[in-house]
């Protein structure tokens, strides 16, 4: 009889417990005859688990995922660190199940923070500083001219200006708000890349201000717009029809609001990618917003919609640099690094090397991920240096320390299958192996739900068996396990391997 892996290794475990276990041997009346090709077991898999029967039924298509999506000049939150791992997370997933992925960094490139950073550029700007430090200098100038504004009526006069001159494209005020942004993502890009993040796309609301001009006129002559006792432009979300509950999408002043250019960006893009899913990823707070926005576009007719999904995840409490409250994430990075270089220099167990400092980086952007993916998104947790970088328990340290031991043992000792082939009936090294087969069902439940836990916590698993295969089986033994579970590794959480 033919068995798929994942059963023989169920019935194996069931032989194995009724083998081993002289107690309940008498509940096993039914005798399982059946040889398991050993060799087929541990043998080489590229696409480990991913060619799994279970996903057969998964659409697959065009899905474009949206995430980072940081404001200029504006601080980058946790909410945005959370953001851009998650969704890298996910498009990951999503492309390793064979989507084709478009990734989008949708940027607040737009509003009144331009208008003020214009007016304010002249008087507290400089080029030399914009050139060297331009996410610091930008935020540095924002933080200035709001002070600034707070008592000036003039400053805040020049700011109102400046954006009015922004939105009629007058070709000054443009080619200064291209500078900041161009040197915005350019900088950006470097220090995704030190998380192993990358994008297709760099769209942002500034993209969609036209647009949304049009969208208010669609709304209009579909007889959804109404105008609310303020002078707004609304349209009515309530079951009754009563105006209870409703949607701001036109200042009094005709200007457009965050949720307009979603709409416009949404209609855009759908007609620009074709996406057979939309996933946008942001903090819990903007839940509301998307409910709105979807419910708006269905309303439109965009009955596409439907395959928009918001992915909302829970604050962070505390994530602090040692200079404080964090402004950049090049920070967090940054401190993410030096804190495990100083751990390693304490431990007695570092090995010397050559390459200290991108060890400590890697090993410290793991712990940063591991700890934000071990529970659900949605759950708040509260940011803390020290647990996440213990070298023992459920960390990207410890995750990463196996990785290397495993690259170790594989490497110096070279094949091992056939003492693999030996062991393989009893001890850790089968439970290992029976772990390792339910992979695809891991990456199943992710694939259902987005939720990275069930592949970090799997892994996290593994790890702690690799550690007792490590302790208990003679050290040569754990060859084949080990490479399966090093391929696997890396193939899911390491952020420096990501398939373009
Ligand atoms: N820039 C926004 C913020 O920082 C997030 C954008 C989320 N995406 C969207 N399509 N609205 O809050």
């Amino acid at each position: 009889m033919l068995f798929h892996r994942r059963w023989w290794v169920t019935y194996l475990l069931i032989y194995l417990l009724a083998d081993q276990s002289e107690s309940c041997s008498h509940t096993f009346n039914m005798m399982i005859n059946f040889k398991v090709n050993r060799k087929l077991l541990v043998q080489e898999d590229v696409k480990f688990g991913l060619t799994s029967e279970l996903f057969n039924t998964l659409k697959r298509g065009t899905t474009l995922v949206e995430y980072s999506s940081p404001n200029i000049a504006k601080k980058f939150h946790a909410g945005h660190l959370r953001s851009t791992i998650i969704g890298n997370f996910i498009a990951n997933l999503k492309q390793s199940l064979g989507n084709n992925v478009i990734r989008m960094n949708y940027l607040g490139d737009w509003g009144m923070q331009f208008g003020l950073l214009g007016a304010g550029f002249g008087q507290f700007g400089c080029q030399e500083k914009l050139k060297q430090n331009p996410l610091q200098h930008l935020f540095e100038v924002y933080v200035q001219v709001n002070k600034e504004a707070e008592h000036n009526e003039d400053m805040k006069q020049a700011a109102r200006d400046f954006f009015r001159q922004l939105e009629q494209h007058e070709s000054e005020a443009v080619s200064l708000w291209q500078q900041f942004r161009e040197i915005t993502v350019d900088e950006y890009q470097h220090i995704y890349k030190r998380l192993g993040v990358h994008f297709d796309i760099y769209s942002g609301e500034s993209f969609h201000q036209d647009q949304a001009q049009e969208v208010v006129q669609q709304l209009q002559s579909q007889g959804l717009l109404k105008t609310s006792e303020k002078g707004t432009g609304v349209v009515d979300l309530s079951p009754a029809g009563d105006m209870s509950s409703v949607c701001t999408v036109l200042r009094s002043d005709g200007t457009t609001l965050y949720i307009t250019r979603d709409l416009a960006a949404a209609i855009d893009r759908k007609a620009k990618y074709h996406f057979d899913e939309m996933i946008y990823v942001t903090d819990k707070s903007q839940e509301n917003h998307f409910h709105q926005l979807f419910h708006i576009l269905l309303a439109m007719g965009h009955s596409w919609a439907d395959r928009c999904k918001h992915v909302p995840f829970g604050l962070v409490r505390g994530m602090k640099t040692r200079s404080g409250e964090v402004v950049f994430l090049e920070d967090v990075l940054d401190e993410a690094r030096a804190r495990m270089l100083h751990n390693m220099s304490q431990s007695k167990t570092t090995k010397e090397m050559d390459n200290t400092e991108d060890t400590a980086e890697k090993v410290g952007i793991s712990a940063l991920i591991v700890q934000d993916f071990k529970g659900p998104l949605l759950s708040d947790y509260t940011f803390d240096w020290d647990r996440m970088l213990q070298a023992q328990g459920d960390t990207g340290v410890f995750l990463q320390y196996t990785h290397a031991r495993l690259c170790r043992s594989v490497l110096a000792q070279g094949d091992l299958f056939k003492w693999m082939l030996s062991q393989l009936a009893g001890g850790v090294s089968i439970f290992a192996l029976c772990d390792l087969y339910s992979y695809d069902e891991v990456l199943y439940q992710s694939a259902q739900d987005l939720q990275p836990k069930h592949l970090v916590n799997f892994l996290l698993k593994l790890c702690h068996l690799i550690a007792s295969a490590h302790r208990e089986l003679p050290v040569k033994g754990s060859s084949q396990v080990v490479a399966q579970v090093g391929r696997l590794i890396v193939q899911s959480v390491n952020p420096y391997h990501t398939r373009h």
